[in-house]
């Protein structure tokens, strides 16, 4: 199993989780996050505004996935995430090695 983390821009979040859903993905944890690139004081815009501001608003997406999966996953969110400008952001992938699901104790990829 894997754990994929993205960090996209909040604009594309929609996107992103109508093409993990018709994927099949429907399990994934969302949260609203802060961060920053390798840009540091050049500018993005958010929301047609403009942010000079070191930390910029971004979506974390965290998603357990089978390792037969993964690599759809990732183009998703690679595919899904890209507006082709500055800061759309990240897709870091970890080795999951256990999944549990608490109802019916179910473990592995019979988990996710
Ligand atoms: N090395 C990193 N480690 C952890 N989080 C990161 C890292 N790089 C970027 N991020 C996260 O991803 C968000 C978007 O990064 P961003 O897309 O601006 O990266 P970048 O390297 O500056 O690429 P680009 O040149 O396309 O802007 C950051 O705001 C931060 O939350
Ligand atoms: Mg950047």
């Amino acid at each position: 199993m894997k754990f994929v983390t993205a960090v996209i821009k909040p604009l594309k979040f929609t996107e992103v989780k109508a093409a993990l859903s018709r994927a099949g993905i429907s399990g994934l944890t969302v949260s609203e996050v802060s961060g920053i690139g390798r840009q540091k004081g050049e500018t993005e815009v958010y929301r047609g505004a403009e942010y000079t501001a070191n930390m910029l608003p971004k979506i974390k997406l965290e998603i357990a996935v089978s390792d037969a999966f993964a690599d759809t996953v990732i183009a998703i969110l690679k595919d899904a995430a890209s507006t082709g400008e500055i800061g759309d952001g990240k897709v870091f992938v970890f080795d999951l090695a256990e999944a549990h699901r608490v109802r019916t104790g179910e473990q592995g990829d019979l988990a996710l």
